[in-house]
This record gives C-alpha cells, sequence and structure tokens, in this order.
C-alpha cells in the first residue's frame, strides 16, 4: 500500500514520518514513536484507554487515523509532565491512588487534563459525567473522582506543579 507523508506537532516537537492511509493514532504512536503510554484496552472506542489530545479535544486513538492528524497538535500522556515536574492530574493521581493495576490511567490522565481546561471547578457530578468515556476495571472510580477534583484545586492555586 502506498505510504503518505504526515507531519505534526507531537508533545511539542514536530516528526513527520512515512505512514499507511489506514494506520490508526495509536499504532502510529506506540509502534512508529515508540510512545506506549496510550494503551489499546478495546479496540472499539469504548474503554478510553487509548485517549490523546488532538487540537484541544480528547480523541480515542484507537478510532482516528494518523493521517487525519496532519497538521494536528497532539498530545500523549508523556507529553504532559514538564520537565521531570508531574503535571497537577498526575500528582493528583498519585497523591489520591486513582489507579490500581494502572492500564485505564494514561487514558484517565489525558482526558482529566482536558475535561479540567474546559471545565476548572467541576462539581463532582461533571467529573462523573466528563470521564464517563473512559472505563477503569479495578478502582471502582471513587479515586480516580476524588484524584481529578484534586487536580481541579491544584490548578486554581499558584503553580506548584506542571500545569
Ligand atoms: S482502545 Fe481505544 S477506546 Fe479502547
Ligand atoms: S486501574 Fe486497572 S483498569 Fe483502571
Amino acid at each position: 500500500m502506498s505510504k503518505h507523508i504526515v507531519s505534526m506537532n507531537l508533545n511539542g516537537r514536530k516528526v513527520e514520518e512515512a505512514v499507511e492511509p489506514r494506520t490508526l493514532l495509536i499504532h502510529f504512536l506506540r509502534e512508529k514513536m515508540n510512545l506506549t503510554g496510550a494503551h489499546i484496552g478495546c479496540d472499539t472506542s469504548h474503554c478510553g484507554s487509548c485517549t490523546v489530545d488532538i487540537d484541544g479535544q480528547s480523541v480515542k486513538s484507537c478510532t482516528h487515523l494518523a493521517v487525519q492528524c496532519e497538521g494536528s497538535e497532539v498530545k500523549t500522556v508523556e507529553g504532559l509532565a514538564n520537565a521531570g515536574v508531574l503535571h497537577a492530574v498526575q500528582d493528583a493521581f498519585y497523591k489520591e491512588h486513582g489507579l490500581q493495576c494502572g492500564f485505564c490511567t494514561p487514558g484517565m490522565l489525558m482526558r482529566a487534563y482536558r475535561f479540567l481546561q474546559d471545565n476548572p471547578n467541576p462539581t463532582e457530578e461533571q467529573v462523573r459525567i466528563g470521564m464517563a468515556g473512559n472505563l477503569c476495571r479495578c478502582t471502582g472510580y471513587q479515586n480516580i473522582v476524588k484524584a481529578v477534583l484534586l487536580a481541579a484545586k491544584t490548578l486554581q492555586q499558584p503553580q506548584k506543579v506542571a500545569a
């Protein structure tokens, strides 16, 4: 199959790569870019473990083609921390123990990141609705919700963690 050159800004770095038109973004990230944070949990757009941020929106990268990212700003979980300082959502998941096996965590972090950009001061109910596209098989969600609420508080304070 003939290849297309796709170029994008990936975690702040311009990348250009030849891909088959059918290449899914999740495969591009994991296999071509060696960014294995985003996980494949279902391949049917249900679980959200593959969630990344594209041009300011949460996107499930298992149902998005790499070529659709031409010229886009793409952020993966690897791009959340800044100069070794955890992002507020990472710090909050750590502090509230918002994970058990960690499989869903990269997608949860990326969704929480975008959700809090869009709604910086959410209620618990809004967090539950905002995170509903991301499934966790282990935690019962309680600590994940607490973590998102803690991150919201942190992001509204003077910066001590990466924003
Ligand atoms: S792997 Fe993409 S939603 Fe499950
Ligand atoms: S922590 Fe195991 S799937 Fe969420």
